[in-house]
């Protein structure tokens, strides 16, 4: 299907004019970074140069020649009758940059916040293997999970204060099964869902491929001002809404107590459903106390959680914790989609869970020390570089000393590291997030320092401005995502 893009919109999308080299090439290279970043769909359809340079108020060989640079890098195809449409290698339709990987070893990707699996996974596999042929001599079917996990989960939650049955508890595909289960159940097309303006795009996204329209709240010095909250409820209705309170992804914050109690409270008054997302909830790498879950402040809400990070991605397990007459709406809803997720995989979390936590334990010491590390080289290479601690999550947020994130990252491709933009964290159109970076601490120490080595090059390239190797950063880009 071919989306067009209006000429204003890209033009919001490209943002100010604050052109560091010749602009025929920035907006190349900005319209190539929002493809790859999915914020342009691959097959879109980009207005007529002449359309674009009234938009923007440059001149038409200016877009001419932007145009003319995508189409030799094979970014764009433009066809007599069909106008100029977006083709990105890979041919898929939503190449993100928060999941791209590199394909070469030398490639440095600080794209995912995800840590690779710790030293005791591979000890739960072997005992969950041992159990095996009690799994075999069921169907394996597991519409609401393997009771065995569903148990553990449960007791997880009553420990911590909150009273839960086995079953209130849903086993899923990761948290984001758990997202897009939820947005498909709740939604009816065109209803509304409130989001934070920055967060974790793949969810946002599924709540708009359920047929959900975003509301995103305006972004204030923390994702979650219950002002902003109360307007936007009280200005059109909304179905539900989606928020990440325990070190937010990207932002590492934790929503206090008093936001939780006031967000509860405007939920309520507007019949909203709370889906929250505490799957970074065990990414407490300095023991600070947190809030309880937010289920404590608003029984209706639907909680979200992920071995993913506690552990690894791969193992592909998360879960919904629901109050119990919201539990078969949401089995149903699954029947016509995945059935359920892997039972040895959910065998694989429920030995996790029972060994006393050390296998956990380790992980965060392994990324505490990461954090501490990336904090220090940061310091000493780009003290330019606003670079808080963040108490837990995967990653930093770092403030840059201007509005560069995305010439940081087109410069950064041309030294071997991919990074991802800091527009693409935010809902709102525009460039909101380019003064911000978001670069986990999920890998070696050894690989941290390289990767700030070549962040402090690319840094250098943008103020310097030296119009570093262009053609090469495109092509690198583009053998990336192929
Ligand atoms: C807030 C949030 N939700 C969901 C996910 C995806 O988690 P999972 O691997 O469990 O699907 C992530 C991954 O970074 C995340 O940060």
């Amino acid at each position: 299907m071919t989306t067009s893009l209006a000429a204003a919109t890209l033009a919001t999308l490209l943002g100010p004019k604050d052109f560091a080299g010749p602009a025929y090439r920035e907006i190349a290279d900005r319209i190539r970074l929002l493809a790859i970043d999915g914020r342009i769909l691959d097959g879109s359809r980009l207005p007529s140069e002449r359309e674009l340079a009234t938009a923007m108020g440059v001149s038409r060989t200016t877009t001419s020649r932007a145009y003319a640079e995508l189409r030799d890098s094979g970014l764009l195809v433009s066809r007599q009758g069909s106008g100029s449409i977006v083709h990105l290698p890979m041919a898929v339709s939503n190449a993100s940059s928060v999941i791209m990987t590199p394909d070469d070893a030398d490639t440095i990707a600080l794209t995912y916040s995800a840590p690779v699996g710790p030293p005791g996974l591979a000890r739960a596999f072997e005992a969950a293997a041992e159990k095996l042929p009690g799994l075999l001599s069921t169907t394996g079917y597991l519409p609401d999970g393997l009771p065995v996990l569903r148990e553990a989960l449960a007791q997880h939650y009553t420990d911590g204060g909150l009273p839960t049955d086995p079953d209130q508890i849903i086993v899923t595909a990761g948290a984001m099964g758990a997202v897009s289960l939820l947005a498909r159940t709740l939604l009816g097309p065109g209803q509304r869902v409130v989001v934070e303006g920055l967060s974790y795009p793949h969810a946002h996204e599924s709540f708009v491929a359920a047929g959900g329209r975003l509301t995103p709240l305006p972004i204030d010095d923390r994702p979650w001002s219950p002002t902003a909250l109360r307007a936007s409820l009280d200005g059109s209705p909304h179905r539900a809404a989606y928020l990440v309170p325990d070190f937010h992804n990207p932002t590492g914050a934790v929503m206090s107590d008093a936001e939780r109690g006031a967000w509860a409270y405007e939920m309520r008054r507007h019949d909203v459903v709370p889906v929250v997302d505490e799957s970074l909830r065990e990414m407490n790498l300095d023991g600070v106390e947190l809030p309880p879950v937010f289920a404590t402040y608003s029984p209706r809400a639907l909680l979200i959680g992920s071995s993913s990070k506690s552990f690894w991605g791969g193992l592909r397990v998360g879960w919904i914790r629901a109050p119990k007459a919201a539990i078969m709406p949401i089995i149903q809803a699954r029947m016509m989609d995945d059935i359920g997720s892997s039972a040895f995989d959910q065998l694989v979390f429920a030995e996790l869970l029972s060994e006393g936590g050390q296998t956990a334990a380790a992980g965060r010491a392994r990324l505490r020390a990461a954090r501490d590390h990336l904090l220090a080289e940061l310091a000493r290479e780009l003290p330019d570089i606003k670079a808080p601690c963040p108490p837990g999550g995967l990653n930093l947020w770092v403030t840059l000393p201007d509005r560069m994130s995305s010439r940081l990252t087109t410069a950064a491709s041309g030294h071997g590291l991919l990074l991802t933009p800091g527009p693409r964290f935010f809902s709102h159109a525009g460039t909101a997030g380019e003064r911000h970076l978001r670069l986990p601490f999920t890998q070696s120490h050894e690989t941290l320092t390289e990767a700030v080595r070549r962040l402090r090059l690319a840094y250098d390239d943008v103020v310097a401005n030296t119009g570093h190797d262009a053609r090469r950063q495109r092509t690198d880009v583009l053998e990336l995502i192929a």
